[in-house]
């Protein structure tokens, strides 16, 4: 085995990588966005700056992860769509999803998650997962009783959008989160609102990883009350599904739910996205609804506003940092990763490669439903064994929730970022500070 380094950038490439991509992403809020920095990053356009930066990188060291070089730690970026395949589909073993930069911001309200458990119970927690989520199965088991509840919620959003004849984000994000709270508990959590400010309040903590001390007695108490919830769940909901689910040792169901409730905020995040640009883009629109006229499944089966949903995805995508780190040492062809050493996979980078992939900036729905990109790491929901285990549950909530929104209304942006189809899409979208604007379709 050679002992060879892998190639490492110089301190100034470093430099630039730390300023123009980690910097950023990590103030926009990893766990929990900060509006008001995602308005300054849309302003200057940093995102696509970032993927400027990586494109760079990658015409210099074309093959193989580049090291950075970097005081603190070893940590590795991957420029070659091969090496995203080598390192997803090599988690967890030897790439450990449970990073320590993860495990310092879930920690704050997850200790013991999937994501950031490693050897056999993670096994455990991720069959536990698999199992209740129904991860390899399009339509959930209780699609029956999810898919009535987003039409309910997105019906009643629209009489509100209606009186006053806009949508701003804000009011998306209140129905969207009366959805999540129906669907993980059941009806009787409808209006909780105070069970999502707990999990909000502890997410920002996570935002600063191992900068903030953790709020052990809020956090025990969140805990408790899921415990709570899963002790008497109501029927139809996932926290029955979880009740009811046979598991192994170590399983640790109660700390298996914030997962849910945190990664539903970023499937709001595009579907709101994916309906501003199905307003402006009428092309989308028109095919939308004749998917939605066609539709003889019940809003269970909509591929094509499931390819919008991954469009959004691919365009933003809500985890732009896929993290791994080495749990042994690693032999590439042009050199050796150490043991311990973070492993970056930035996804806008491939997402938004106008070398590799057609219309990389414009909204193409339709290249999920074939496979031109197949040799392309396209990963909003990463992959390998540890890809998203709640994607086929995502793809069914949004696409039914776009499904109710467009189909008897109009919508067109009435402030906020604008977006023209006939332009490249721009590196961010801003949702915070887009209103909508409604009226009912003639
Ligand atoms: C748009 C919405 C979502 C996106 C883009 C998304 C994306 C992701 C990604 C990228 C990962 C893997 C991270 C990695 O490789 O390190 C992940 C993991 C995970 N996601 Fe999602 N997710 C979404 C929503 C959800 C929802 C709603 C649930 C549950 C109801 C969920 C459950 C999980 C779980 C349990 C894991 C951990 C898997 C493991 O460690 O094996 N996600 N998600």
């Amino acid at each position: 085995m050679s002992t060879r380094a892998l190639p490492t950038a110089s301190a100034l490439e470093t430099a630039r990588v730390v300023l123009g991509v980690l910097i950023p992403t990590i103030a926009k809020g990893p766990i929990i966005r900060r509006p008001r920095i995602v308005g300054l990053v849309a302003r200057w356009d940093l995102d696509a700056r970032a993927v400027g930066i990586f494109r760079r990188l990658q015409e210099k060291y074309p093959d193989g992860p580049l090291l950075l070089k970097l005081p603190v730690r070893d940590q590795a970026i991957l420029l070659a769509p091969a090496d995203v395949d080598t390192v997803l589909g090599g988690s967890p073993e030897p790439f450990s999803p449970a990073s320590s930069e993860k495990r310092a911001a879930l920690s704050h309200f997850e200790p013991h998650n999937v994501l950031i458990s490693r050897g056999p119970v993670r096994s455990v927690r991720r069959a536990l997962q698999e199992q209740v989520l129904d991860t390899h199965h399009p339509v959930h088991h209780l699609a029956e009783w999810f898919v009535p509840v987003v039409r309910q919620e997105m019906k009643d959003l629209l009489a509100r959008a209606e009186r006053t004849g806009t949508l701003p984000w804000d009011d998306f994000l209140d129905a969207w989160y009366r959805v999540v709270r129906r669907v993980v508990f059941g009806d009787h959590a409808r209006d909780d609102k105070d069970l999502t400010g707990m999990i909000i309040r502890l997410r920002k903590d996570g935002n600063w990883a191992f900068l903030k001390p953790v709020r052990s007695r809020t956090r025990a108490r969140f805990l408790q009350r899921i415990s709570d919830e899963l002790a008497n769940a109501e029927p139809g909901s996932l926290a029955a599904a979880m009740a009811s689910a046979p598991r192994g040792d170590g399983a640790e169901p109660t700390e298996q739910v914030p997962q849910w409730l945190f990664a539903f905020d970023p499937a709001g995040m595009a579907t709101f996205r994916a309906l501003t640009v199905l307003a402006t883009h009428p092309e989308a629109l028109a095919a939308a609804r004749r998917e939605i006229d066609g539709d003889d499944s019940g809003r269970r089966v909509l591929p094509y506003l499931r390819a919008a949903v991954l469009e959004s995805l691919r365009l933003w995508p809500t985890t732009p940092m896929i993290l791994r780190q080495t749990t042994r040492p690693v032999q590439w062809e042009h050199g050796l990763m150490p043991d311990g050493c973070g492993v970056l996979v930035y996804a806008p980078y491939f997402h938004r490669d106008e070398r590799n992939l057609r219309g990389a900036h414009s909204f193409l729905p339709e290249r999920w439903l074939t496979n031109e990109d197949a040799a392309w790491p396209l990963v909003p929901f990463s992959d390998g064994p540890v890809i998203c285990p709640g994607r086929q549950l995502v793809l069914l909530l949004t696409s039914a929730a776009l499904a109710s929104l467009v189909d008897d209304h109009d919508f067109s942006v009435h402030s906020g970022q604008r977006l023209d189809p006939e332009r490249p899409l721009p590196g961010t979208m801003d949702n915070y500070s887009i209103t909508l604007r409604v009226s009912a379709r003639r």
